[in-house]
């Protein structure tokens, strides 16, 4: 689930990362309900895409700005997509049974929130100031609304 404490304040960022979030809880919904085969295997179709254009878009922002740690940004990026074409594989062999999603999806998640609360935020520090924003007060606003 997404709290507040993973907001970096780059609205573009956190509106895709909440996406991700809110989509990886309808998944598990649909599993635990146990709806059809095809929209679960829709759902994880629209998550492999929709990480694939969210990582492009904080890739675009870090270039753009000359962020220092883009290269090891990029390959923490290049990391997950690794691990998913695996389970994309495993897919493949044994269809989307309850097993694997709860797996997929709390690897997912847990992975976000690491990802998130370390890397993420660090280079978000860094093109706000780059943006001309003071991080500090974004962050601060936005612990107190
Ligand atoms: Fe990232």
């Amino acid at each position: 689930m997404w709290t507040k404490d993973l907001t970096v304040g780059i609205e573009e960022i956190d509106s895709q990362h909440r996406l991700l979030f809110r989509q990886l809880e309808q998944l598990l919904d649909a599993c635990l309900s146990g709806r059809e085969q095809e929209e679960v295997l829709a759902m994880l179709g629209f998550l492999d895409g929709y990480v694939i254009t969210h990582f492009e878009t904080e890739e675009g922002l870090q270039l753009r700005y000359g962020y220092p740690g883009y290269e090891s940004h990029r390959a923490e990026h290049r990391a997950l997509l690794e691990r998913h074409a695996r389970f994309r594989e495993e897919l493949g062999e044994t269809g989307p049974t309850r097993d694997f999603v709860l797996r997929v999806n709390q690897a997912l998640i847990d992975w976000l929130s690491n990802h998130i609360l370390t890397v993420d935020k660090a280079a978000s520090t860094f093109l706000l100031k780059k943006m001309g924003l003071d991080a500090d007060k974004i962050h601060e606003s936005s612990c107190s609304a």
